[in-house]
């Protein structure tokens, strides 16, 4: 774990890191458990992720948590999930204090039960004055719609003639986006072996490098989240460019 630790350059590290946190319900089975042993698990593979990031010097990480189609899940499980959200802001706090962290929520979190939003407002308030990372939970959250959301948002301005309908451009769009005040992903990682976005930053994922982690989720730990980094570190990101201009660029 050391070296592969040591393998990471800490002045390339990606600003923003989203994870798309998969497998909790197939590792639970998997072992003749039920989905939400599986949930309960992975409080412990989100405390390895969190510190290891502050511990480098991520900016910013995002917890893919839970999606807006995540409510079709059996309402038990679904239940489950709201507590441990409760649970895990009182049980992480001592960390996330220790850390230097800021918690922040992107999605529809109106649409949460009461005791998780205090939960979340409590969380917020607890940690505003930290200093070093910022973890963003992804909560009733999805790409479509944030953008439906942000597109709602200057439809209603240029409706009301805060703003010309020529001005609506990728700026103006991002500005919208619940993201607005974060840095693009740089790096987005999905564990348990799928490789899809399910809903999660279609817009910010444009220039995102994707590293897919065969490991389940409740098995994920600080060793998973270096070999994630030291791969990204390894790609030669382009931006549409050639590889030769990258070269220039840097060797003038
Ligand atoms: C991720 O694990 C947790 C959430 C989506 C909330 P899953 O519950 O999706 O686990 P699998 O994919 O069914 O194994
Ligand atoms: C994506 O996982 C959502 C979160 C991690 C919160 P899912 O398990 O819900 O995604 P699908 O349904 O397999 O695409
Ligand atoms: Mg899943």
């Amino acid at each position: 774990m050391q070296e592969l630790k040591q393998q990471i350059d800490k002045d390339r590290l990606p600003h923003h890191v989203g994870v798309i946190m998969d497998g909790n319900g197939r590792w639970a089975q998997g072992q003749g458990k039920p989905r939400v042993f599986g949930h309960h698990s992975a409080v412990e593979a989100v405390r390895a992720t969190v510190e290891g990031c502050a511990e480098l010097g991520v900016g910013y990480l995002t917890l893919y948590a839970f999606s807006t189609e995540n409510w079709d899940r059996p309402e038990m499980e679904v239940g489950a999930l709201m507590q441990l959200l409760v649970d895990t802001i009182g049980s992480e706090m001592k960390m996330m204090l220790d850390n230097g962290i800021r918690l922040a929520t992107i999605g529809d979190t109106a649409g949460l039960p009461e005791a998780t939003r205090d939960a979340l407002a409590f969380g917020i308030e607890q940690t505003s004055q930290g200093d070093g990372m910022t973890l963003i939970l992804a909560l009733n959250y999805s790409g479509k719609w944030d953008l439906a959301r942000a597109a709602r948002q200057l439809a209603l301005e240029v409706g009301a003639g805060r703003m010309q309908a020529e001005a609506v451009d990728e700026a103006a769009l991002s500005a919208r986006l619940s993201t607005h005040a974060y840095p693009d992903p740089e790096l987005i990682i999905r564990t348990s072996g799928e490789h899809r976005l399910s809903n999660f930053f279609l817009w910010q994922a444009a220039y995102a490098e994707f590293y897919f982690s065969p490991v389940f989720w409740p098995e994920f730990r600080k060793p998973d989240l270096y070999a994630a980094f030291v791969d990204f570190q390894q790609r030669e990101r382009r931006f549409g460019k050639t590889s030769e201009q990258l070269k220039q660029a840097t060797n003038p």
